[in-house]
């Protein structure tokens, strides 16, 4: 009898341990998801479902998930929280704690940057990850500090073209066009080497602009062209391939006085590891990007090989005067022509 009880007994404390166990375990993913201890933001003016915008929640999810739900990032696409060269500011100062830029306009703040961004510089896409994975891709994104800001992953952006609203094929056809640019010094000195007349204006105005016919046409690669519906207003794609501009993660310099050395660090490993996410996503966009517009009834034109090389002595001038504000700028030139 007396045993009997015992039994019971430990068997009725074994049965509320579990349900205390399992309630506590319960309470404590709840309370993760429920309030994280640190909620970020995070930039990118491309829509959701762009290559950049899906490695950044791949990004944010794998933080999430690896500091056990304590450090939640939100990612804002489309221009939410400013244009490029605004978010660039706000990280600066701490209001947006990451973003995605182009390097040419980050370049704007950090000089040394401009190497990368320099037109018709890489033979194609491996050339230009062989740079940025290299020891001179690390020095570049180290460079970001000047701007500021911290400098974490490249992403890749693929190669250039002019869009236009009417056909072009030659550099003659491009003098007196007034082109749309980035907010960039250097996209602004490449399309006034060509004797186009750059108009610097943000992304989100170029279809406007397109469309009223304020500018003749725009550059920009195959999947943003595509997913701005800039092909829409200017249906004449020259595929003359003139630059690979890689886009960078950056992260505000305030949170290394905010998060622990171990946090950062998981920081900088995820955002490694979400731009190999990005890379492949990207092949696979760039195809479909053409594919689809030319469904759309773009016309695509190409450069003849006399044409491409006026392009390229055009571009000379670029060149001298880049030098000047780029550190070690032939040393870095000789080593990008080795990583060929
Ligand atoms: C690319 C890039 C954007 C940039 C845009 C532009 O689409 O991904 O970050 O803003 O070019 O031409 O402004």
């Amino acid at each position: 009898m007396k045993s009997r009880i015992n039994i019971k007994t430990i068997l009725a404390l074994l049965i509320v341990c579990i349900i205390a166990l399992a309630a506590l375990v319960h309470m404590r993913n709840t309370k993760h998801s429920a309030s994280p201890q640190y909620v970020l933001r995070y930039a990118d003016n491309q829509p959701d479902g762009y290559p950049t915008t899906q490695a950044a929640r791949f990004f944010a999810d794998q933080v999430y998930k690896r500091s056990g739900g304590r450090i939640k990032i939100l990612i804002y696409c489309d221009e939410l929280l400013g244009t490029e060269s605004d978010t660039i500011k706000q990280v600066q100062f701490g209001g947006i704690d990451f973003a995605r830029v182009s390097t040419a306009q980050l370049s704007e703040f950090a000089p040394d940057l401009t190497l990368l961004a320099l037109p018709f510089l890489y033979d194609d896409s491996k050339h230009m990850w062989n740079v940025l994975n290299s020891e001179l891709g690390d020095r570049m994104l180290d460079a970001a500090k000047d701007a500021d800001v911290i400098g974490l992953s490249w992403y890749d952006a693929g190669v250039r073209s002019f869009y236009t609203t009417y056909p072009i094929d030659s550099l003659e056809d491009l003098k007196g066009m007034t082109i749309r640019v980035q907010i960039s010094y250097l996209m602004d000195d490449f399309v006034r080497c060509l004797g186009a007349n750059p108009i610097a204006i943000t992304y989100s105005s170029v279809y406007p602009k397109l469309k009223t016919g304020s500018i003749q046409g725009a550059e920009n690669n195959l999947p943003s062209y595509e997913a701005s519906r800039h092909y829409e207003v200017a249906k004449y794609l020259l595929l003359d391939e003139h630059s690979r501009i890689p886009e960078m993660q950056i992260m505000s310099k305030n949170l290394l006085e905010i998060l622990p050395a171990e946090d950062i660090s998981l920081i900088q490993k995820c955002a490694k590891e979400s731009s190999v996410f990005e890379h492949k996503l990207w092949e696979k966009r760039e195809k479909h990007a053409l594919e689809y517009v030319v469904n759309m009834g773009v016309e695509v034109n190409y450069l003849s090989n006399s044409e491409r090389q006026k392009f390229r002595k055009a571009c000379e001038p670029i060149y001298k005067k880049y030098s000047k504000y780029v550190t070690d700028y032939e040393d870095l030139m000789n080593q990008i022509e080795k990583l060929k």
